[in-house]
């Protein structure tokens, strides 16, 4: 049985709602956007099958890059503006559990799990949104209480 594939579907558009109010965060996560966007319109054609495998890959690969920049940007922000508090610490405990989740699709890839594609791209559209939505925005508030914006 086919997987309603809702998250390959659903455009990813950037609004303002997912606007943190820094404005080095928010051009970052529209670029994220942007790639999830590719990664899920490339997904849609590799859903179920091994085809289109490589082309989502490199997006994907494409996707980490550009992550591994911004957690270190956001997390380069605390450092210097804010205190390194429970708070901070459990969003850079975030950002390093996303690495071990993004590990195990990898493993998973090299194991030819033919779910593997369907799988990721709904865990990225989910992590991402409930990221920036949440533990992002928080940051944002603490950054625009000290005048970062
Ligand atoms: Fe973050």
């Amino acid at each position: 049985m086919k997987m309603p594939m809702t998250n390959s579907t659903t455009p990813l558009a950037w609004t303002e709602r997912y606007a943190v109010g820094v404005a080095e965060i928010d051009v970052q996560h529209r670029a994220l956007l942007d790639i999830l966007n590719e990664l899920n319109r490339t997904g849609l054609r590799a859903s179920g099958t091994w085809n289109a495998k490589d082309a989502l890959w490199k997006i994907f690969e494409e996707l980490n890059e550009y992550a591994a920049y911004h957690f270190l940007s956001e997390e380069k922000l605390m450092q210097l503006h804010l205190a390194a508090d429970g708070a901070t610490a459990r969003h850079i405990a975030q950002h390093r559990n996303y690495w071990v989740t993004i590990s195990e699709f990898k493993q998973r890839y090299r194991d030819g799990d033919m779910r593997v594609t369907d799988d990721l791209i709904s865990f990225l559209n989910a992590w991402w949104l409930d990221h920036i939505q949440g533990t992002d925005m928080q940051l944002g508030a603490q950054l625009n209480q000290k005048e970062i914006r």
